[in-house]
């Protein structure tokens, strides 16, 4: 572990530079880190005759579960109403996904690892944006390790994907086809459902709504230079070279998508 909660400066919060939006978007946060523990395991079986890979996969959903507690603990001063607890229940009992499953949905140890990378180049690009954007000071230093431990973890996947292709030498549009892949889930329930889970649980749970104003919350926090470099990590991931005319193109046309699709959205979500 390269920080712990005991490091964090609580006692500096500042509830003057609170901004409520991103108080919905932390304590969504929150809980899908406290949810790494599962994934962790999941990880454990697919690797089941790789022991060095299972520890650093264990160190990591330890990370992960160390991400929610310290995002909980702030959302909790920021909101004392906040409970953690319930919202977790309630989100675990939403959104299910086979974690006890010893074969990967991505159809290869490799595939894994790529859409493992990708989830890594969404979070590290994510708590970076909010790292830039906060202006309450406790959150700005939970973010920064965070988006620290974020690259750590990208470099974890990115390493044993190496190993992985080594073996099995999946070709490069089966590469883009899982990459994609996981960026288009990130339209599903995970992050939807967090966001329900912690934040609209009076209300009736619908996918559209909820996926919306997730998305319009953390689009907006976005700046260019947090997505050309999620675009390079992602080139990176899938063996395209991240320096090229290539990546340069997809990062501006990312670049625009996120800020037309976050206007586009902010409006119909205020
Ligand atoms: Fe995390
Ligand atoms: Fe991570």
């Amino acid at each position: 572990m390269s920080w712990t909660l005991d490091e964090i400066p609580w006692d500096r919060f500042d509830r003057s530079r609170l901004d409520p939006e991103i108080v919905k978007l932390v304590k969504a946060a929150s809980l899908v880190e406290y949810n790494g523990a599962a994934y962790a395991h999941h990880l454990c079986r697919i690797f089941d005759d790789d022991r060095d890979f299972q520890e650093g996969a264990r160190r990591w959903g330890a990370e992960e579960i160390q991400h929610g507690n310290a995002l909980a603990r702030w959302a909790k001063l920021a909101d004392p109403e906040f409970d953690f607890e319930a919202a977790f229940d309630r989100f675990q009992a939403g959104y299910r996904v086979d974690f006890d499953c010893a074969t990967s949905r991505r159809g290869s140890r490799s595939g894994e690892m790529i859409a493992r990378c990708m989830v890594e180049v969404g979070t590290s690009s994510y708590y970076a944006a909010l790292r830039d954007a906060v202006q309450e000071p406790v959150l700005k230093e939970i973010c920064r390790n965070i988006a620290a431990d974020e690259i750590r973890h990208y470099k974890l996947f990115y390493n044993n994907l190496t190993l992985c292709l080594e073996r099995e030498r999946i070709g490069l549009w089966r590469r883009l086809r899982v990459a994609v892949g996981r960026i288009a889930e990130s339209q599903d329930d995970e992050l939807a459902y967090a966001y329900y889970a912690a934040n609209e649980a009076t209300r009736a749970y619908v996918r559209r709504r909820c996926s919306r104003a997730y998305a319009a919350r953390a689009y907006r926090l976005c700046r260019e230079h947090h997505v050309a470099h999620g675009v390079t990590l992602i080139f990176k991931a899938v063996g395209l070279d991240a320096h090229s005319r290539l990546a340069r193109t997809a990062s501006r046309l990312a670049w625009r998508f996120i800020r037309f699709r976050g206007t586009q959205l902010t409006k119909v979500n205020t």
